[in-house]
């Protein structure tokens, strides 16, 4: 099992600090913990500073990627209040990923416990920096010490947070996108429509081509026909299609091998609310560069709890050349739902989904 050593804390110098967070390197000051067995169930919680964890060498999740984790934001209101984004919603996917890889669930009350006491005692890192807010990560690991290829018996949950500007900076411009022909992130039957750890190191030689190509992230089309496009790396896509009777907002179909976004199921309800026509439909790249060339697709945005909502500009694919969206600049539809997600966030407009959970 995993035992705690105490570390020194450099942190209240740090928290002054935090001027350009980035993301995911300045984290808080405390965590919480609980452990999973099979006599005691969920068991021995505690709440206290973060720490550096003592493990045994040979702990099935090292090994064997018995772990799964989320991603979660906890925001300032313009009250100054806290409030979190949907955690049920992230409680529940938690535990669709962690069944998938055999581990026990983490009932929602236990999970929302956890968030309430760190955002509330955390919560002093965030300044009102309308693109800042503290991303909080559960994290469940195998903990047995074995190398027999077996799930794990016994179990950790974590709940960390570290505080988060906007994934690609804290100024909203477009990202370019490399479509990547070598590699796929997910197969049918897999794991991509849970959020487990083991689909993210295999998609790091692919993002970086997608750097050396000049681009800030990769795309990622279906494994089987290599044609329709799935996702962004670690984020949804959404597509606006100029009709003539209005905007169109589209995203791909959930066909299994997509994570189920947070983001974007509540995109897709704003998008409606706002009187866009929305659609979730298999999107071919052919079509997304020709439609794209006709002038009818005009705007791509990437989403999820990290990227928010960020509008893509322009796109690469090494089998069909580059090409341009509308005129490769944020455009209208993708800036107003960016702006009633944030106005959400922010206690600016009113939740009339019940999606903000006070702390
Ligand atoms: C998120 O959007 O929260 C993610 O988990 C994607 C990635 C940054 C890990």
């Amino acid at each position: 099992m995993t035992t705690v050593e105490q570390t020194s804390s450099v942190r209240p110098a740090r928290r002054a600090a935090v001027t350009n967070p980035g993301h995911g390197d300045i984290f808080t000051d405390h965590m919480f913990s609980m452990l999973w067995s099979p006599a005691e169930g969920w068991h021995q919680p505690e709440f206290g500073q973060l720490q550096n964890l003592s493990i045994h060498p040979g702990m099935i999740g090292l090994h064997y990627g018995q772990v799964a984790f989320e991603g979660l934001k906890a925001h300032r209101r313009a009250d100054g209040s806290m409030v979190v984004f949907r955690p049920r919603e992230h409680a529940r996917r938690f535990q669709t990923s962690t069944s998938r890889l055999a581990m026990p669930e983490l009932p929602t009350d236990i999970f929302m416990s956890a968030v309430n006491q760190l955002v509330a005692a955390d919560q002093e890192w965030l300044s009102d920096h309308p693109a800042h807010s503290l991303y909080l990560r559960p994290l469940m690991f195998a903990t047995d010490e074995s190398l027999m290829l077996r799930p794990s018996e016994n179990y950790r949950f974590l709940l960390m947070a570290f505080v988060a500007g906007g994934f690609f900076g804290d100024r909203v411009d477009t990202v370019s996108v490399l479509i990547s022909r070598d590699y796929c992130r997910a197969i049918p039957g897999g794991t991509g429509n849970v959020k487990v750890a083991g689909n993210y190191a295999p998609s790091f030689v692919a993002q970086r081509q997608a750097q050396e190509a000049g681009c800030h992230q990769v795309v990622w089309l279906d494994a089987i026909e290599r044609r329709w496009v799935e996702e962004m790396g670690g984020m949804n896509l959404f597509f606006v299609r100029s009709t003539g009777t209005g905007n169109e907002v589209v995203t791909p179909q959930l066909t299994g091998s997509l994570l189920p976004g947070v983001t974007r199921d509540a995109l897709l309800t704003m998008a409606e609310r706002l009187g866009y026509r929305t659609r979730e439909e298999r999107i071919s790249v052919e079509q997304w560069r020709q439609e794209c060339a006709e002038g009818t697709i005009s705007e791509v945005f990437a989403c999820g709890t990290a990227a928010v909502v960020t509008p893509v500009g322009t796109v690469r694919d090494p089998a069909g050349g580059d090409w341009t969206v509308g005129d490769g600049l944020p455009g209208p539809v993708t800036m107003t739902l960016r702006r009633t997600l944030m106005d959400l966030h922010h206690g600016l407009a009113r939740d009339t989904e019940g999606w903000l959970h006070p702390v």
